[in-house]
């Protein structure tokens, strides 16, 4: 079974090379961490005293303002990060997908990227090679699959990315913002796939600031604010005291309807859809 525990844990930057005062002064009460100022380096505590315990089966989104702590959090959850001071505990394999971009290599081909973009995300040489056809076709680049990268424009990238990514098997999954370069119907076309990925993994971890997504994918959320927990409990209710308004209200129908809360009439998403 997968977990992640997370006891009394912080992670701060030092930033050695922002010693004037002036500098401290300017970036103090900006967006973003706290900025310490009893050392005579600059830290910004990106996060403090989090605790978190998610578990097999949680899908949990993360919200928060910008330079509230999301994307420090992912990573300390991935073990990219030890904390600065406090302990955590990660029990299974993680892919990160922090970047849709990273690991990709510009002077080879999407053929060539699929595959290492697979390895680089734990997958064996054997099941990429099963997989990449597959692949291949949902990103619907044809020719260029055969191009080098570096010739492809952003949304294409991020096509050939969320291709690799959507179809692993992972056991821990922690997405960070990023899908937001494809085009609404591409992605509408790697929504289900997403979903299906979501349903494969034992546990995720999504920051998001769309609403829309978040609700879809997650059933839990936590508010980071500052560096810290605000609040965490069911996705509706965090993303309500979130954003000051219920989630729904401001929501398309056509996502009303696919969350399962379309008109009256409409049947609710049954057990054995
Ligand atoms: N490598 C780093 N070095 C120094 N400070 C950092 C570093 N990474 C993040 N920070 C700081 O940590 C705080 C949290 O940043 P983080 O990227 O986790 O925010 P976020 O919630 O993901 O924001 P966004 O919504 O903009 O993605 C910010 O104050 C940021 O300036
Ligand atoms: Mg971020």
């Amino acid at each position: 079974m997968v977990s992640i525990d997370v006891w009394n844990a912080s992670v701060d930057f030092p930033i050695f090379d922002a010693k004037s005062r002036s500098l401290k002064k300017a970036v103090l009460n900006k967006a973003g961490g706290k900025i310490g100022t009893d050392s005579k380096v600059p830290v910004i505590e990106a996060l403090r005293d989090i605790n978190i315990s998610v578990a097999h089966g949680d899908r949990v989104g993360l919200v928060g303002h910008n330079g509230a702590g999301k994307s420090t959090l992912l990573r300390l959850l991935s073990g990219i990060y030890e904390p600065t001071r406090g302990h955590s505990r990660i029990v299974g394999k993680v892919a990160p997908v922090f970047d849709l971009g990273v690991g990709l290599d510009p002077e080879m081909n999407g053929i060539e990227n699929i595959m290492i973009r697979g390895l680089f995300l734990g997958m064996t040489r054997k099941q990429m090679e099963s997989r990449v056809d597959e692949i291949a076709e949902f990103t619907e680049l044809g020719d260029y699959l055969s191009m080098p990268l570096r010739t492809y424009s952003t949304g294409m990238r991020v096509r050939l990315a969320l291709g690799v990514v959507t179809s692993i098997d992972p056991e821990i999954l922690l997405l960070d913002e990023g899908i937001g370069a494809v085009d609404a119907s591409f992605l509408a076309k790697a929504r289900d796939r997403l979903n299906d990925l979501v349903k494969r993994s034992g546990l995720l971890v999504f920051a998001s600031h769309a609403d829309e997504m978040l609700m879809e994918l997650c059933t839990k959320a936590i508010w980071m604010d500052k560096g810290q927990v605000r609040m965490q409990g069911p996705i509706r209710d965090v993303l309500t005291a979130y954003k000051g308004r219920d989630p729904y209200e401001h929501m398309s129908q056509e996502a009303m309807e696919r969350l399962g809360h379309g008109s009256p009439a409409s049947a609710p998403a049954g057990e054995g859809a």
